[in-house]
């Protein structure tokens, strides 16, 4: 398997991360999810420009431009021959000795890695959805920022697989944010409501795809915060995800929620995002 390590594609067997690596002592760097149809990026722009600007919040000096970083990862694609499936990359900040809190000198350069694994579409559960609960959203403050510090996310997930749940949607005060590995939506009498972007929640780019097909459709778009109580009480629910597009939520908590009904607003998005993929990545086959 060929791996993208320090600016490279390499044998991943070649591969050597330093024990000091920030990323490994601290959590200290970025990543991005890049979903891959037809042996295509989807949405490379929009991931490419939101890994940037991740790097910006934290401050971290990004060695290569983003135009390096897409021929990089078109030559990891090529290599790989994989045609469904998903890459991940990421940026620590690097090695740097003997562990220090502080930012280290400019002198210490960020580290760049990335993989591609094959991942088919669930189009099973594109159609059955998935069980979630509603537990509080116990992370920090910075949700925007896409960093590899993830242990809040998969305290959160791995309590929803104990509940033998998929997803797990969060709230703060009982104010809906996101989910541990997606963002949440509710449909309430033909209209979409979804909690704003701001630092409660990672600005989604699934979420901008399914906005973008929610304009063409007619139907009304909310980015305003509700409540686990308007929840409960929706008429439909769904996540949104690069890897998992548009998936309806069949329970929440003990309460069921029937999906795709005839007139479901979850089923027009999920058409839509399907012949955006089409058109940016070719016909699909599945
Ligand atoms: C916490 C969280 N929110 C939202 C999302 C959705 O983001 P995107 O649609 O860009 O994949 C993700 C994706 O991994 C996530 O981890």
């Amino acid at each position: 398997m060929k791996v993208i390590w320090d600016n490279k594609i390499v044998d991943r067997e070649e591969v050597k991360i330093d024990f000091e690596d920030r990323g490994y002592q601290f959590g200290d760097g970025i990543y991005e999810v890049i979903r891959i149809y037809n042996h295509m990026y989807f949405c490379l722009d929009d991931h490419i420009d939101r890994f940037f600007s991740s790097a910006n919040k934290i401050e971290m000096n990004m060695l290569q431009s983003k135009n390096e970083i897409k021929i990089l990862i078109t030559a990891l694609l090529k290599e790989s021959g994989i045609k469904t499936g998903n890459l991940y990359i990421q940026m620590t900040r690097g090695n740097a000795s003997p562990r220090d809190h502080t930012y280290p000198s400019q002198d210490v350069k960020p580290l760049l890695t990335g993989s591609i694994t094959t991942a088919e579409r669930n189009l099973e559960q594109l159609q059955t959805g998935i069980k979630t609960i509603i537990t509080e959203d116990i992370r920090w403050l910075k949700c925007d920022i896409k960093m590899i510090s993830l242990l809040g996310n998969i305290m959160l997930k791995h309590e929803a697989h104990k509940h033998n749940a998929d997803e797990a949607i969060l709230h703060r005060d009982q104010t809906v944010t996101e989910c541990s590995s997606s963002n949440v939506a509710i449909v309430k009498d033909g209209a979409i409501y979804t909690h704003p972007d701001g630092n409660l929640i990672l600005p989604g780019i699934t979420k901008v795809v399914w906005r973008n097909c929610a304009k063409k459709l007619n139907i009304p778009v909310y980015e305003q915060a509700y409540s686990t109580a308007d929840l409960l009480k929706a008429d439909e629910v769904f996540c949104s995800s690069t890897t998992i597009e548009i998936m309806p939520v069949n329970q929440v908590d003990s309460q069921s929620f029937t999906v795709l009904k005839s007139n479901s607003i979850v089923k027009r998005l999920q058409e839509c995002y399907k012949v955006e993929i089409v058109q940016q990545c070719g016909k699909l086959t599945n």
